[in-house]
Parts: structure tokens; C-alpha cells; sequence
């Protein structure tokens, strides 16, 4: 049965056909409120956070120093290398030099570090970060320096020759604006011998937001540096270590089911060297192991899996993490070889324990070996880990199976507990699309990632998409999509037809468990995908239309599905008007979204079964704009949905706005 109620409005255009006016006589809509609805997923809507467009370091994650370890690599960004963004920044008639080292590292997997020699010393020398397109400084605020430090050699000669011994110095982080102001400093003592951590606090006096983090010296002779970091205190839920609170905020807004983390294109990586390895991203983050981003840049992985698991926590949502199938992305090129490889096959074992390991990492007690260091890390108590992704749209090759199946079998023995993802390639149909479902129906796999990016009329021709899914077969986890206009903007258009497509994924919850647009973040002039959901820079944060329309159906979320009959008769491809109501079970709320792709407003006149039970008075969201093309940059007023009251009873009037998305919220008596 198909559930969908669209309106015929004409044939052929899908964009504002003409014919219904607001003079038309009313269509009437019916749901019967008093029946109880089909059970849906109740972790429908959720998020994609991908390290892309600088959504980790420099974006979300909220270290303000910019290779901060000194790992940045010229094979990253050819003219990077680990003192890019550094120099030495002199005061008075100090003198001084910046190298790299890499002889006595803090440990194996931070092996560079930058060495500041003081031939004069003047009135300071000392290194200089300019963040990342400079430091945001606010008045009054706190920020937590932390570095490690190690002295080389004290200006005293022996011979002509630098004598190496340990001793007691001070260093001064400072913190300055544009204009060579200082905003604020503090004094760090070292003392003892070889690495140590100095850490302390800088409350700022002024306010920038180009401003220079400089850790200066005032005495020859020559220090090492390592992972000089600089954080606001004011992260999101305080914690340390944290998240940028304006950006995470936004993010929490849309009250995601779940976060599926770190990718993407990111997980699978470019070549098998740059698969993301979870363990590599946990524990002291200066232990931690940063590598290239696929993405053409860098990951300090301090954003790792802890913070990742954390902010789920922080925000009510599940997690979802993807780990990479054994093999790398078959774009892997340029630095790694040429497409897909498969890890040795002896090398497999360990692999799948590795992946094993997440699962008691997440969910073991705190005295089992991975647990114990999530407890290590501040969380003694599980995270209750139910979703776990393998492989991120692979082309589907006897390699990427044998290796699948793999993790698939131990995964499905050792943890029947966990709901496995699997994979079935990059696009909504065509060979890989086609293998990955018949791998999926041989192994009876609980749930499957499908992506696609494709124009918004694709999406209006497909609504009835997942009405003719095989019920008894794996569920599907709508991993990837978006609206793509052919210059790639967000706008109206593509906003509505994501939200008349959400309708129908509602509609089939039962089959359709997860749903999650990408990718989320972008930060600006550090772009590398579009559109995307949340634009920001260093200062700002742009939600798009795309972002509101992914909030009205998250917030106003279900898991019940309630049957939304017409008078019209059977749905037609032209549709202009596309429609779900659910019921939220725990509260009672009955939401009702009505969703006009239309030029034209359309007259309904809404009859509810039931809808005594209800207030009589309904909350009523509505986000809709003029013109269709219209995108979030460059608008004087970026559209926002505006929120009423309308009165509500067993049948009334409501006019859908052309080009817009309605939602009704009933709250039971
Ligand atoms: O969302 C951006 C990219 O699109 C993802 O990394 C990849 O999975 C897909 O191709």
C-alpha cells in the first residue's frame, strides 16, 4: 500500500505548476488520530559529522593553535611542512631561530617537534601561532595554554661549545591582537629535566580576532616545543579537550537520534596507510597519532573517538561510528597508489580485533583491557555503543567482501548485541548499489548505508522510493544525501525537496531506520564539498534552509505513523504537495507536516478523527520564501521558520504557503 498523499496538481512541471489558487475549493486531508499507528524507527533523524571543509581542526573541535604538533607534512599541502603556520616572533633586539627536530621526540607517534634557538635575547623571542586564519580573543574570557617544553642548552660555553644540562626557566604565553597589543599572558615554569608539560591560563584583556599566540623566552639558549595548545575554557559542556560552544550548540539544536562519526571518504582513506585507526585516536592527545586528511589537509585527531562518544552523550544522541572495511576508498591516487586495496590478508586478523576492541572500548567494564581506557579517560561508565557502520560506500569487489564478511562474522558471533551497518556503494542504484544488496540479503545483514546526492527533482520523482522495499529484508540506514543544485548552492528548492522527500522516509520508517544529509559542517574560504549544512567561520555560524528543514523533522520526530488519506484519489509523479504525520508515543504529540513544492498556496481543510483528545490550539512552524533559488549567502534575511498558534479541531482550514514546509504539532488534552 502506498501511504503517501500528494496532490495532483498538474502534469509535467514539478516546480509551481499552475492551476490550484488559493479561490480553489479546499482539499481535504484525513487522519484518523484515534487508531493506533504503524511502529517506526524512533532514531529516524539524525546527523553525518565528516572531517571535511576543516569541520574538525579549525572548526568543531576547538584547539585554536594550528599544527599545534608540529606534524603538519608537505605531502598534505605542498608547501606545508611542520613550522607552517609558526615563526619566531622577536621583542626588543632579541634574536632568534626556528627549526624542526626530530631526534628526541616526546614518543613515537608525534615525532616532530620545533626547536627555538635565542642568540640575543632582548626583551623576548619566543614562537608564534597564527591559529587558524588568526585567534579569536574575547574580553574576560579564559583560555588554557599547555605545551610541553624541553631545554636544550643554557648559553653557557664550555670550549666554545653549548653545554647541554637541564635547569629552571620561565616561559611567557601571550596572547596578541592584530595591532601587537597584548591581550593577556601568563608565566610558565619549567624545572627538571628533559619533556615536560607546562600548563596554565590566560585571561584576556582585550578582545581580537586576528590575534597571535607567542611563547617567549627571555634568556639564550635553546628550547624544544611540542603540542603548544590553546583552548577557551568556555567549551561546549565545559569540558576539556573540547568543542567549539556556538558550533556544537548548532548541532545539538537539531536534536539528532545519532551521530554517525568521522566519515565519509575520511574513514576508508587515501590508501591503506591512511585508513582512520580508532585506537590511534584516543588516550593523552599528544600520545595520539595525527595523520593526513583525505581531504587535502591535516587531523590532530584531538576531536577523537572519547570526544566524539562524548559529545553524543552530551547531546542525547546514539552514536554511530564507521569503521573502515579492511580496505581503503577506491579514489585512493595521487600519494597512495591507485584505488582500492585490501589490507593483507594476514594482516586481517588483527583488524577485526582491532574492531572487536571499539566494542569492549565502548561498552566493556571499566575493568576489561579497552574499557579500562575509556575509564582512564574520565568515563568509567559504558556508552552503551548499539550502531556500528563497516565501510563507507565501497565499490563492492571480491575484496572488499572477503574482508566485510570477516568483520561481519566476528562482529555478529562476539556481539549479536550490536547492529552492524553494511555498505552498498556510493550511488542509489547501478552495479555497486546491486552487489552490495545481494551481499546483504546473503548475510542477512541487519541494516544497510545507502548515500546519494542527486538533483532535487530526483528526489520529487522518487518519493515513493522506499514504499516498495521488501519488508523482510535488511533495513536501510540513509547514510548520505542531499539536494544538489547544478552550481552545488543550498536554496528553497533543494530545502523543499529534501523535506517532501523526509516525508516518505517517515512514511517507511519501518524500513528506513536511519536518515542523516551531509555533510554537516563547511567551514568558509576551507571549502571542499557543497552544499553542506551549517556554514561557519571563525566568528560566525550560518545555518542553511536545509539545516531548518532537517530541525523541523528531527525535533518534531516520531515513532508511530499515521496513515494521511485525500480526497484526490492515487498520487501522481508531478506531485506538488507531499505529507506525513506521526506520533510521538511518549508524549502523546501527534505532528502533522505538509510539505508544498508548489508556486501556488493550496486550500486544505484538515479533518481529524479524534482531535478532541487534543488542545485546541496547535503549535505551527512554517518555513517558506519567495523565490525558490534563493540561497543563504547574500540574503539580507536568511529564511527561518516563523512559529504560531492555529486554532486546530475534527476539521478546519489550513492553507499550505507556496513553496513551503508546515508543520502542525498536536499536544493531547
Ligand atoms: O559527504 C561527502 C562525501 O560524499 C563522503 O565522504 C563520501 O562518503 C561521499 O562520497
Amino acid at each position: 500500500m502506498r501511504y503517501l498523499f500528494v496532490l495532483v496538481m498538474s502534469a509535467g512541471v514539478a516546480w509551481g505548476p499552475p492551476g490550484m489558487s488559493a479561490a480553489e475549493p479546499a482539499t481535504a486531508i484525513h487522519v484518523d488520530l484515534t487508531q493506533p499507528g504503524k511502529p517506526i524507527s524512533g532514531d529516524l533523524f539524525g546527523i553525518f559529522f565528516e572531517d571535511l571543509n576543516y569541520a574538525a581542526d579549525g572548526g568543531l573541535y576547538a584547539e585554536l593553535v594550528q599544527n599545534r604538533s608540529f606534524e603538519y607534512q608537505a605531502t598534505e599541502q605542498m608547501r606545508w611542512g611542520p613550522l607552517t603556520n609558526w615563526d619566531v616572533a622577536t621583542f626588543g633586539d632579541g634574536r632568534g631561530s626556528l627549526v624542526v627536530d626530530a631526534g628526541r621526540p616526546l614518543n613515537r607517534n608525534n615525532p616532530h617537534y620545533a626547536v627555538l634557538d635565542v642568540s640575543r635575547a632582548g626583551d623576548g623571542v619566543g614562537i608564534a601561532n597564527g591559529g587558524f586564519d588568526g585567534i579569536v580573543v574575547r574580553k574576560g574570557q579564559i583560555y588554557d595554554i599547555s605545551l610541553f617544553a624541553r631545554q636544550l642548552y643554557v648559553e653557557r660555553r664550555w670550549g666554545g661549545r653549548p653545554i647541554k644540562q637541564d635547569d629552571k626557566f620561565s616561559l611567557v604565553a601571550r596572547l596578541i591582537g592584530e595591532n601587537g597589543d597584548a591581550l593577556g599572558e601568563t608565566t610558565l615554569e619549567y624545572s627538571g629535566s628533559g619533556w615536560q608539560h607546562l600548563q596554565g591560563e590566560i585571561k584576556a584583556t582585550g578582545s581580537d580576532q586576528k590575534a597571535r599566540l607567542v611563547v617567549l623566552t627571555k634568556a639564550r639558549g635553546g628550547i624544544a616545543f611540542d603540542v603548544v595548545s590553546l583552548f577557551p575554557r568556555d567549551t561546549f559542556h565545559g569540558r576539556p579537550n573540547g568543542l567549539r560552544k556556538d558550533l556544537a550548540e548548532t548541532i545539538a539544536a537539531l536534536r539528532p537520534k545519532f551521530v554517525r562519526f568521522p566519515g565519509g571518504c575520511l574513514v576508508h582513506g587515501n590508501g591503506l596507510a591512511n585508513m582512520y585507526r580508532w585506537k590511534d585516536t584516543i588516550g593523552p592527545v599528544e600520545q595520539r597519532r595525527e595523520q593526513a586528511n583525505l581531504w587535502g589537509y591535516h587531523q590532530s585527531v584531538g576531536l577523537g573517538y572519547f570526544e566524539y562518544f562524548q559529545f553524543c552523550e552530551d547531546i542525547g544522541a546514539e552514536p554511530l561510528p564507521v569503521v573502515p572495511a579492511g580496505v581503503c576508498c577506491q579514489n585512493s591516487g595521487h600519494t597512495a597508489g591507485a584505488g582500492q586495496e585490501g589490507l593483507p590478508l594476514d594482516e586481517m586478523p588483527e583488524y577485526v580485533q582491532e574492531v572487536l576492541d571499539l566494542v569492549q572500548w565502548a561498552n566493556g567494564p571499566a575493568t576489561s583491557e579497552w574499557g579500562s581506557k575509556r575509564a582512564a579517560a574520565g568515563h568509567p561508565e559504558p556508552f552503551h555503543l548499539k550502531y556500528l557502520a563497516v565501510g563507507n560506500e565501497e565499490n563492492i569487489t571480491p575484496v572488499f567482501e572477503e574482508r566485510f564478511r570477516m568483520i561481519y562474522d566476528a562482529l555478529a558471533i562476539q556481539h549479536p548485541e550490536i547492529t552492524v551497518i553494511g555498505t552498498v556503494g556510493p550511488f542509489p542504484d547501478g552495479p555497486d548499489y546491486e552487489k552490495g544488496w545481494r551481499i546483504a540479503d546473503r548475510l542477512q545483514l541487519p541494516i544497510v548505508d545507502e548515500h546519494y546526492y542527486r538533483p532535487p527533482d530526483w528526489f520529487l520523482d522518487n518519493l515513493d522510493r522506499y514504499d516498495a522495499y521488501d519488508r523482510g529484508k535488511s533495513q536501510v540506514y540513509l547514510g548520505e544525501y542531499a539536494a544538489h543544485e547544478p552550481d552545488r548552492r543550498s536554496t528553497l528548492r533543494s530545502a523543499l525537496a529534501e523535506a517532501a522527500y523526509m516525508t516518505q522516509l517517515e512514511r517507511n520508517g519501518d524500513v528506513v531506520r536511519l536518515a542523516s544529509y551531509a555533510p554537516l559542517l563547511a567551514k568558509r574560504g576551507h571549502t571542499q564539498w557543497n552544499p553542506d549544512l551549517i556554514y561557519f567561520s571563525n566568528t560566525e555560524v550560518t545555518p542553511t534552509i536545509n539545516y531548518y528543514v532537517q530541525q523541523l523533522f528531527s525535533v518534531n520526530s516520531g515513532d508511530e505513523y499515521l496513515v494521511v488519506s485525500s480526497d484526490q484519489g492515487q498520487p501522481a509523479d508531478d506531485s506538488s504537495l507531499a505529507t506525513s504525520c506521526v506520533r510521538d508515543s511518549a508524549s502523546g504529540d501527534v505532528i502533522l507536516k505538509l510539505v508544498n513544492v508548489g508556486k501556488e498556496p493550496i486550500p486544505l481543510r484538515l479533518e481529524l478523527d479524534g482531535a478532541g483528545n487534543f488542545d485546541k490550539s496547535a503549535i505551527c512552524r512554517v518555513l517558506t520564501g519567495e523565490r525558490l533559488a534563493v540561497s543563504e549567502f547574500g540574503t539580507p534575511k536568511p529564511l527561518v521558520p516563523t512559529t504560531a498558534q492555529i486554532a486546530v479541531g475534527k476539521s478546519f482550514e489550513y492553507e499550505a504557503p507556496a513553496h513551503s514546509l508546515t508543520v502542525v504539532r498536536l499536544k493531547p488534552r
